[in-house]
Order: C-alpha cells, then sequence, then structure tokens
C-alpha cells in the first residue's frame, strides 16, 4: 500500500524544550493509524508541523508521494490534509449552515452570499456522513459531540485525505464515541485516511489498524495493532509496568460526616441524599444528562441550588460563588480545562495560586512571592506537570499537563471535600496511575472526595462506593464489594 504521510527526523524546539528530537511518522494509504504517548511527548506538536501550522528545525515532509521543503497551513490543506482540534475551531455564533459554507464561499471568492447555494453546500456536507442534525440551529447551542461532527463535515468539504483528530474523544460519552467510531469506518472506506491521538487503551483498540508510540520527542516503536498487547502498550508509553488488576483499595479508616446533602435540588437533578465522610472516595456516575455535572456544580457554588440543604461539619451552608466554597473548604476540579478555569497566558504558578492570593498576602496585603513560589513548586512535582519552569505561561503546557495544573490548583486549597469531575480526562495511562494514588493518599490523610466520572476503571480503582445516576436522581448505590465493571453497567441501565 502506499504512504499518505511520511514525515522523517522531524525535530522542534521551543527555547530550550526539544519538544521533537528527530520524529519519524510513516502513514499506509486508507488506514487508521493511532498516534500514543505519555502527556508532554509531542504528539500534538507533530501534527501542528505536518499541517503547517509549526516550522519545524529539521526533517522532511512527504504527503501522496509529494515532498514539501516548507509547509504552510494552506499547502497542508491543498495537499488534503485536516486537523480536526479539540476546540473544533468553529464559531459558535454562526448557524451550522454558516460554518459549513464559510470556506467554500471565502475560497470561491464569491461577493455575493447567496442563501439558496449556502444551504446546498451545507446540505451536501452533512449527508456526507449521514449527520442529521437542524443546518439552522446555532452551533453554540448544540452538543460538543455535534460540534466536532460539523468540524469533520468541513474538513470533508475541503476534500481530504487524511484526517488527523487530536484527542477527539476526550469530551464524547460512550454513544457519542460510537456513533463517532462508525463515521471513522465509512470515512475509511470511501478512502480517506486517518491518524487519531487517544490516551484510551480500548478505543486505540478497537479503532487502529496500526500505532505509532512516542516518548519525549522520539519513536519508540510503529507496528499494526494486531502485534500490539495492551501491557506492552502501557510499557512502551511509559517505560513502566503496571499492575493491571490494581484494584486493591488501601485500608483506610472512613471518619466523621463531613458533608450532609439532603433533598438537594438544582436545574438537573432533584432529591439527591447522601453523606460523605472523612476519608472516604464516593463515585457519582451516570451517563451524560444523568445530572452529575450539574450536581458537582451545585455543590461547589457554582450553579444555585432550588432545594434542599447542605450541611458541611454539621452546619447548614449555601454558596453564592465557587470562591466562597472554596473558603469552606470545598474544591471543584471541572471537567473541562479548555473552558473553565485556567488563564492560558498567565504563569503556572499564577493559575495553580489563584485562587490563595488572599491566604499567601501578608498583613501589608501584597503577596509574598517567595512564598507563592515554593508553594507551587511543591504542587507542580506532586502532581507532575511537566515542565521546565513552572514561571511560564500555562499556554506552554500539553493538554495533559494543563489538567493536571487544573488539579494542583484545587489542591493548593487544602480542601476538606474535594470535587473531582473527570479527574484524569486527558491524562495518559501513567499519570492516570499517580493521580488515582494522590487521591487514595489524600483521602487517607482525611480530605473526604467526590469522584463524578463515567469511567467504569476509574471509579473501581478509586472509590469506597458509588452513586449511580440517571436522569437527575440517584437510581442506586453499590458498596465496595458489589464494585465490579459488571454490577456498574447494570446499574446504569
Ligand atoms: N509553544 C510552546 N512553547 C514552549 N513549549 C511548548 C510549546 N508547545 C509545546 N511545548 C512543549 O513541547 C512538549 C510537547 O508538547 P505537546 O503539546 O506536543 O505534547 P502532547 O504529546 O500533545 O501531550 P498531551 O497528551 O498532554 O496533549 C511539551 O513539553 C510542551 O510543554
Ligand atoms: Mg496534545
Amino acid at each position: 500500500m502506499e504512504n499518505i504521510l511520511s514525515v522523517k527526523q522531524i525535530k522542534k524546539s521551543f527555547g530550550g524544550v526539544h519538544a521533537l528530537k528527530g520524529v519519524d511518522l510513516t502513514i499506509k494509504k486508507g488506514e487508521t493509524h493511532c498516534l500514543a504517548g505519555e502527556n508532554g511527548c509531542g504528539k500534538s506538536t507533530i501534527i501542528k508541523v505536518i499541517s503547517g501550522f509549526y516550522k519545524p528545525d529539521g526533517g522532511t515532509i512527504e504527503i501522496d508521494g509529494k515532498n514539501y521543503p516548507v509547509m504552510t497551513p494552506a499547502e497542508a490543506i491543498k495537499a488534503g490534509v485536516q486537523v480536526i482540534y479539540q476546540d473544533f475551531s468553529i464559531f459558535p455564533n454562526l448557524t451550522v449552515i454558516e460554518n459549513l459554507a464559510f470556506n467554500q464561499v471565502l475560497a470561491n471568492k464569491k461577493k455575493l452570499v447567496n442563501r439558496k447555494e449556502f444551504r446546498r453546500i451545507a446540505e451536501e456536507a452533512v449527508s456526507k456522513i449521514n449527520f442529521d442534525v437542524d443546518l439552522d440551529a446555532l452551533v453554540e447551542t448544540l452538543p460538543v459531540a455535534d460540534k466536532q461532527l460539523i468540524a469533520i463535515s468541513r474538513a470533508l468539504l475541503d476534500n481530504a485525505k487524511l484526517i488527523i483528530m487530536d484527542e477527539p474523544t476526550t469530551a464524547l460519552t460512550k454513544k457519542e464515541v460510537s456513533r463517532l467510531f462508525e463515521i471513522i469506518d465509512q470515512l475509511k472506506k470511501n478512502g480517506v485516511t486517518i491518524l487519531f491521538v487517544s490516551h484510551k487503551l480500548d478505543e486505540v483498540f478497537e479503532i487502529s489498524d496500526s500505532i505509532t508510540i512516542m516518548r519525549s520527542g522520539e519513536n519508540v516503536i510503529s507496528c499494526p495493532t494486531s502485534e500490539m498487547t495492551e501491557e506492552k502498550f502501557t510499557y512502551y508509553m511509559t517505560g513502566r509496568h503496571f499492575d493491571a488488576n490494581d484494584t486493591e483499595k488501601t485500608q483506610r479508616t472512613i471518619g466523621k460526616p463531613v458533608l450532609e446533602v439532603n433533598g438537594f435540588s438544582a436545574p438537573g437533578f432533584e432529591d439527591i441524599n447522601f453523606t460523605l465522610h472523612a476519608g472516604e472516595i464516593l463515585g457519582v456516575t451516570g451517563q451524560l444528562g444523568s445530572g452529575r455535572t450539574e450536581l458537582s456544580l451545585a455543590l461547589s457554588g457554582l450553579l444555585k441550588p432550588t432545594g434542599g440543604s447542605m450541611r458541611l461539619e454539621g452546619k447548614e451552608v449555601s454558596f453564592s460563588s465557587a470562591s466562597k466554597a472554596q473558603k469552606a473548604g470545598i474544591s471543584l476540579v471541572p471537567e473541562d480545562r479548555l473552558t473553565e478555569g485556567l488563564f492560558l497566558p498567565q504563569s503556572i504558578v499564577d493559575n495553580i495560586t489563584v485562587t490563595r492570593l488572599d491566604d499567601l498576602g501578608t498583613a501589608a496585603g501584597y503577596v509574598n512571592h517567595e512564598k507563592v513560589l515554593n508553594e507551587s513548586a511543591s504542587w507542580v512535582k506532586e502532581i507532575g506537570v511537566a515542565t521546565k519552569d513552572h514561571t511560564f505561561p500555562v499556554s506552554t503546557l500539553s493538554g495533559g499537563n494543563q489538567q493536571k495544573v487544573v488539579l494542583a490548583r484545587a489542591l493548593a486549597t487544602h480542601p476538606k471535600v474535594l470535587i473531582l469531575n473527570g479527574p484524569t480526562v486527558g491524562v495518559d495511562i501513567g499519570a492516570k496511575y499517580d493521580i488515582h494514588n494522590l487521591l487514595k493518599q489524600l483521602a487517607s490523610e482525611g480530605v473526604a472526595i467526590i469522584v463524578v466520572s463515567d469511567d467504569t476503571a476509574e471509579v473501581i480503582a478509586t472509590c469506597d462506593r458509588a452513586l449511580i445516576m440517571q436522569n437527575g436522581r440517584i437510581t442506586g448505590e453499590l458498596g465496595k464489594e458489589e464494585l465490579t465493571a459488571q454490577n456498574l453497567a447494570a446499574a446504569a441501565g
């Protein structure tokens, strides 16, 4: 089979950071190729080199047999390369039609806007992937999964031969992932090649024909997926061996009740009752739309409750903002690092300590810089944020490392109750294992923890018990001994 892409010895540095140290990547026409590796190993960087977004310091790029001494974004698109980024680069305040037809009209330099023509182009685009969507809807009103499909439809309009998807399943539910995989299969049948970045083992094995693994800016291995095992995959990625059956639960003493929730309601859920104890890790699981995210927001002051009560260490509380909840001892690690909570141009230090500036200030009211630096340095180390310097802007970190900063920031508030919504979304296998251990350690120090997650393995590995939510209500509870993949699947309905 011919190659659609062959890049050789690609090098790229940012200041003193050698992100790519001579990377090779070869993709055959018509295959689905997975690119994997730990957070910060250079996956997004190589993609940006291929798509002409970064100029490499060295190496060669060949697409469909043609050599590109200088690759620009326009050349890449002409060569048939399309990247579906995580933010999808679509315009939220335009309609589906406008988003789809925009490029075409620009490309054809049509001065007059022809509504009929717009609609025809848009219809053609969505029909290519059998995507059923209201073309007149504003994109901002659509679910994430639909935005992604709009980006894919648009890529096809540009005659994409190679579609690159950087962590496309991060924000999708299981159902949406299956729909995406069906579409990938269909694209493949139509001769489109897919390069797919994912941290999720089961997905990689389900969807890919071949795999390339990178570590620290270098190639580790490239081979057909059929020659790879999960164990080998994890080892090549991390250089570490993990006990796959590590569901061992450290014996912790469950302490006094810390958070008691009674008849708690807000838009998205109602009549929620539970008691969370010191040293306990409570799972909250359910499909998207089950109310799990809204519950985490209401508990941490980001969504106004409409009924019921919350008691923190015996005292009735209600919070009008996240910072008030934080002061009282409840911290949230939100689900979506890209839109909730990080100040990308600001330094890692500032992002971690932003919620603590009050405490760290001196009597005179100004911030004790040394203290801020020391404290954030210790969190950067504890959580394993990969960076040369914690005064670098957060925007220079890889996606998974940005997620770790969100976690570090919540921990820096020394919460009594720590609520994590999707604590390991976007982080690699090794970091996931480390974060799970950190949560267990925090619990053994007495922190009361809520893990909101639809990752069954995560709930089993970390939680002492789990509440199952459906349609805004708790519909089941599984104790420690009952926490198995089978029971969780059965309870979720
Ligand atoms: N603009 C930049 N300035 C400085 N360093 C950068 C920049 N972009 C990337 N880096 C660094 O290059 C390395 C590779 O980053 P990259 O984003 O390619 O990782 P990744 O493999 O995509 O990781 P993840 O799985 O977390 O998304 C990281 O060390 C990152 O901090
Ligand atoms: Mg990345």
